[in-house]
């Protein structure tokens, strides 16, 4: 990868963290093979543990750092943690248009500070498919309150690493003195609530149909 383009990403997850670790543990519990990242930016590490990879932004910055497509690739093959070769697809623009993607083909879903990926992305992921979500912006609030996902579990930083943890489910999504959820609050505020037990990721199965 040239010095100029390796810089966007590098200074990138200097500043958030590259999150390896995260990924490293969803691969560890689940059968992932093709993945969707909406709002990913520059953020590349996912192609480090996961071979097939579409990332999508709005952002300029983002579609320049993609167009230097050999640099990203000599990157991912240098640093990948499986045997096959990589594939990676950028689309531009906002993930709430319909986008090149076919319906129900993604494996995971990543929804990691970029407004609510669920909501408007989550008709490419698989029936049985992963969602992986973070609670910045109300993203994991709202896909417990969607019958179309069932909540399997966290993941929680535990002894120098990131493990899938689903022994309390029932403690978590649950405010103080039980007040309840507001959700047209949360999609007005892009915030996730206050829990009394929260974690860093929330990991969700897609479930149509099942939840009559
Ligand atoms: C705070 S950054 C987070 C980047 C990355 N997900 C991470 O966790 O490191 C949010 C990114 O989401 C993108 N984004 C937000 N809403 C979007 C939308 N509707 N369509 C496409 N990109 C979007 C922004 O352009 C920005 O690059």
């Amino acid at each position: 990868m040239s010095k100029e383009n390796l810089k966007i990403y590098t200074d990138y997850i200097e500043k958030a963290g590259s999150r390896i670790d995260v990924f490293r543990a969803v691969k560890k519990e689940f059968r992932i093979k093709s993945v969707l990242y909406p709002g990913s930016y520059v953020h590349i590490t996912p192609s480090l543990i996961f071979s097939e990879l579409t990332y999508i932004d709005s952002d300029k910055r983002a579609n320049k750092f993609f167009s230097q497509e050999d640099d990203i690739l000599d990157h991912v093959v240098k640093c990948k943690e499986y045997m096959e070769n990589p594939i990676i697809r950028f689309l531009p623009g906002d993930y709430q248009s319909p986008m090149e993607i076919r319906q129900e083909t993604v494996d995971l879903l990543i929804s990691d500070y970029a407004g609510f990926v669920s909501l408007h992305t989550k008709q490419y992921l698989k029936n049985g498919g992963i969602l992986l979500a973070g609670d910045s912006h109300g993203d994991a609030t709202l896909a417990n309150s969607d019958p179309d996902f069932l909540f399997l579990g966290v993941l929680k930083f535990k002894k120098g690493q990131y493990r899938f943890h689903n022994k309390d489910n029932e403690s978590y999504f649950k405010r103080y003195r039980n007040k309840s959820v507001d959700i047209d609050s949360i999609m007005k505020t892009m915030k996730g609530p206050k829990y009394s037990n929260s974690a860093d990721y929330y990991i969700f199965l897609k479930q149509v149909g099942n939840n009559e």
